[in-house]
Order: structure tokens, then sequence, then C-alpha cells
């Protein structure tokens, strides 16, 4: 557990809960590594039998801190993206329980596409899902650029990866990658519910059942290795140093 991140084990469920409400739930470099360790731990627990992802009322996320952002694409150091967010998204792929999120409010960058290595998702009607990689200078992350296509098609997929177009709650449902839509402040009590549902199955053979439906851990680390390089390089380049000085300068307007 860190201050910015609350992880908890309540009956069969660990729940994983954003906490830094002042900027808006923008995950750092340590929030990463608590979320890894949260799912990590999990594997190899049998009294964990589904995981929930939550933000908190209005915010699920604002998606990676665009100071680490700032910070790497300035550092002059020549890696990929920087370690910890890849250590989340490794351990998405290799994860085997099942993942239910919860989003109310807005979800942005990693807090869309981490949605797509979820197995359900329970958003609030004022939940809004956006990737604005491209208006920062970057390249889609998190191997979204091979499960969005493949939950949404590739034109909804470009239209939301490439273009930036924000999708609402009853948007992303008619894409398929939202189970469900509650009213605001009940998307983590439906949630649990569903982690309740899910915990109450016999365990092995959701286990099985799941591994079947998803793209194997080698496939997806294979997907998040390419995407990191460009991603890495994309953080260096003029365009992105400049969005993410832009962004710092508005606020300080
Ligand atoms: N990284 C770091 N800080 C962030 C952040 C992020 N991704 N998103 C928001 N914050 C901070 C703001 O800098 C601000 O901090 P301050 O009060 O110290 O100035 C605080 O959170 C509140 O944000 P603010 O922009 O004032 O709130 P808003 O309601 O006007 O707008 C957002 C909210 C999320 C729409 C807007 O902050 C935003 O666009 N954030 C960037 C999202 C983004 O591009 N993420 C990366 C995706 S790859």
């Amino acid at each position: 557990m860190t201050g910015h991140l609350i992880v908890t084990d309540e009956d069969a469920t660990r729940v994983i809960k954003l906490r830094r409400p002042d900027k808006k739930n923008a995950i750092t470099q340590e929030m990463y590594r608590a979320m890894s360790e949260a799912i990590d731990s999990a594997q190899d627990d049998p009294a964990i039998r589904c995981m929930i992802i939550a933000g908190s009322s209005g915010v699920f996320t604002a998606g990676n801190d665009l100071e680490d952002f700032l910070q790497d694409g300035t550092s002059g150091a020549d890696t990929p993206r920087t370690s910890n967010a890849t250590k989340f998204l490794y351990a998405l792929a290799h994860n085997s329980k099942p993942i239910v999120a919860a989003v109310d409010g807005i979800a942005i960058g990693i807090g869309t596409t981490l949605l797509f290595h979820c197995d359900y998702v329970v958003a609030s009607t004022t939940a809004t899902f956006s990737t604005p990689f491209i208006h920062l200078g970057l390249v889609p992350e998190g191997a979204s650029s091979l499960l969005m296509p493949r939950a949404m098609g590739h034109h909804r997929a470009f239209a939301t990866l490439v273009m930036g177009r924000t999708l609402s709650a009853e948007d992303a449902q008619a894409a398929g990658f939202v189970n469900a839509v509650v009213s605001p402040g009940q998307a983590e009590a439906e949630a649990r519910k569903a982690a309740r549902d899910i915990g109450a199955l016999p365990a092995e053979a959701v286990a099985i059942s799941r591994k079947l439906l998803k793209p194997s851990p080698e496939e997806l680390t294979r997907r998040i290795d390419q995407e990191s390089h460009l991603f890495g390089e994309r953080l260096r380049s003029d365009e992105a140093v400049a969005a993410f000085k832009a962004f710092f300068a508005r606020r300080k307007a």
C-alpha cells in the first residue's frame, strides 16, 4: 500500500483503489509499482478469486503522471517507457485472475487502455474514456493497438486511439468494452457484486476459460515491448516534450 493506492482484501476479492484526488488520480511510478505488486501477489493466493480496480467518485484516472512523462522526455536517457509502468503492463499481461473495473468519471490514457486487460467493466453514466496519445505526440501503449481493434473493430479503435475521440459510457458499452452502466457513485458497488458472482464460480474452470478467451501473455508482452520501444522514442520527441510543457504552462497561466 502507498498513500496513493489502497489495496484491501475483502472476502475473496482484492480491491485496488487509486487515491490521488488532488491530481485526478494521475498514476505515478510508485503507484504503478504498488499496483503491479497487488496483482502479482494475488496470482498464487488461492484465497483471492477476483480483483477490482477502482478510482474514486467522479475520477477513475487522468492517466500517466505528465510530470513523469516530461522528466522521461527531457532526461536524455535512452530507455523505453519508464520501468514501473512497463512492470504494471506486464503484470496485467501475465495476470490469471479475473479483474473487474469500476469507472466513475474520467478514464484517460492508461485509464482506458488498462480496461482492455480487464474482464468485466462497470461504468457510471458520467464516465468518459479517452486516449489522447497522438495529441501528446505519443503512440498507443499497453497492448491497446492489439486489444482495442480486436474488441471494437479497426474503425472505432482508429477514432479512439489515433483521432483521440472521447467515448461516453453509452458509446463504450456499444463498443463492447463496458458491461454495465450505472448511476454516478454506484460503479464500485456494482463491481463488488460482479466480483462476488465471479468469486462464487468454480475457480479452476474460471481460470481455464479465461485463459482460452484472452491473447496469450507472450502475444501481449510482445506487443507491449513493441509499443514501449516506440513510446520511449516518442517521449523524447519535440512534439511530446512541447505538449507536456504546454499542459503545465496552462496550469500556471
Ligand atoms: N499528470 C499530472 N498531473 C495531472 C494530470 C496528469 N495526467 N492530470 C491532472 N493533473 C493535475 C493538474 O496538473 C492539476 O494540478 P494542480 O492543481 O497542482 O495544478 C490537478 O491535477 C487538477 O487538474 P485540472 O487540469 O486543474 O482539472 P480539470 O478538471 O480542469 O481537468 C483533466 C482534468 C483530467 C481533463 C486535465 O487535468 C487533463 O487533461 N489532464 C491530462 C490528461 C492526460 O493527458 N493524461 C495522459 C494521457 S496519456
